[in-house]
């Protein structure tokens, strides 16, 4: 097993007067004391803004910018830095997708096949463009809560412009082959989005390896500063694509008569982007390519087998995900039956255990599994057993202060 905690100051917060537990990395990880570094020493040392200053500073802070395009390009074996699109978060690349790529050719038809597994921010933005004329179509799951690819093949048709699908599921934990639904998706003519917010984080992922035209990660569940994301899409669709946003720094040059666009990737980055953020995140690749991903993974399996060992010995506790740690990520979703999952988070809270309740951005799924909401704990390479050993005692608790 990792141990990781000691370079997570805010792990040694008390909450509630007890030690926290956090087991809520799928919303958003916590950072090493590495990455505040990066970022502290990047304002004390290199703060300037990138691309438009030739002294040193604004060297410097291009450099830094640009270094850190190169270490995610590395981290995901794309072709090249070029294939990389600093955004926000996950969200803001999976729109900048569907109104670049998919916006103009929407009221031409066509078709986007979802799945009913996925996060919000891979469900809105297609209705978006289904509003522009694409039709929407979605995948279901099946019993024992994967994907239903059997049935992709049934509903691929000539009309496919894109399979869109998450990589691993932020409620089920189930991890998807991307590498199946590619060939599928490839051999009908049609593109392929991964939505690997909740698997970059977690194992190693190479996008020439899934086949995926397309994919959209958060920086900031990596243990990356809070607004950064990225956008990797084959440098031929970014070639073809519509820039996102207009105005400074996306453009070669400028008349009033009219403007020629910059080269990718910068076409897709107007304005000012996030430099320290950018910082801040190659510093948290450096941090797990150290670790390294297969051994997080393997630690992250080992923690979800304990955990769900430990839940099966509880009695009364529902879980939503594949039974087989191999198969899924280490994010568990459940109800303790009879008591509402707000409930049981606030309780828990109590005990300074943190998890997540609600519907977890995923209201169609909570629909196709007959629930308003669940409970969510979801470990990290920083959580060790006795993290899940302590969110099952705080449930012990839940469930006899309900009487349940
Ligand atoms: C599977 C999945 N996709 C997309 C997102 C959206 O990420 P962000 O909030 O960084 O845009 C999340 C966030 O929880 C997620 O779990």
């Amino acid at each position: 097993m990792l141990d990781t905690k000691k370079d997570f100051p805010l792990l040694k917060r008390k909450i509630s007067g007890k030690d926290l537990v956090y087991l809520d990395s799928a919303a958003t990880s916590q950072k090493p004391v590495q990455v505040i570094e990066a970022v502290k020493e990047y304002y004390e040392n290199r703060n300037a803004n990138v691309a438009r200053s030739v002294h040193k500073l604004g060297e410097e802070a291009t450099e830094a910018y640009e270094n850190a395009r190169k270490a995610v390009a590395k981290l995901i074996n794309a072709n090249s830095e070029k294939e990389i699109i600093f955004v926000r978060n996950a969200t803001e690349a999976i729109n900048l997708v569907a109104y670049s790529y998919f916006l103009p050719i929407a009221p031409s038809g066509g078709k986007i096949i979802s799945t009913v597994m996925e996060h919000h921010s891979n469900i809105v933005p297609w209705q978006f463009i289904n509003s522009h004329g694409m039709e929407l179509e979605f995948l279901g799951i099946k019993k024992d809560f994967t994907l239903d690819t059997e049935n992709l093949g049934r509903i691929l048709s000539p009309e496919t412009k894109l399979v869109t699908v998450t990589h691993a599921s932020n409620v089920l934990g189930t991890v998807n082959d991307p590498k199946e639904i590619s060939g599928m998706a490839h051999d009908n003519g049609s593109l392929v989005m991964l939505d690997a917010a909740q698997s970059v984080p977690h194992m190693q992922v190479d996008v020439q390896d899934t086949g995926c035209d397309f994919m959209a990660f958060s920086g900031h569940k990596m243990l990356g500063p809070t607004g950064t994301g990225i956008l990797y899409a084959k440098e031929e669709h970014l070639e073809s694509m519509e820039p996102f946003m207009y105005g400074g720094d996306m453009i070669k040059e400028v008349s009033l008569e009219g403007t020629t666009f910059n080269g990718i990737p910068w076409k897709f980055e107007a304005g000012t982007p996030n430099i320290a953020g950018a910082v801040g995140l190659h510093a948290a690749i450096d941090y797990l390519e150290k670790i390294g991903l297969e051994k997080i993974r393997r630690h992250e399996a080992e923690l979800t087998e304990h955990a769900l060992d430990e839940f099966s010995r509880l009695g009364g506790v529902e879980i939503y995900g594949p039974k087989n740690a191999d198969k899924r990520g280490c994010v568990i979703s459940f109800n303790v039956k009879g008591v509402h999952p707000h409930d049981v988070a606030s309780l828990l809270d109590r005990e300074g255990v943190a998890i997540r309740s609600g519907h977890a951005c995923a209201q169609p799924l909570m629909k196709r599994l007959g629930v308003g909401a669940v409970a969510r704990a979801s470990g990290y390479l920083y959580n060790g057993k006795s993290d899940f050993d302590a969110l099952v005692e705080g449930l012990k608790k839940v469930k006899r202060v309900f009487g349940v």
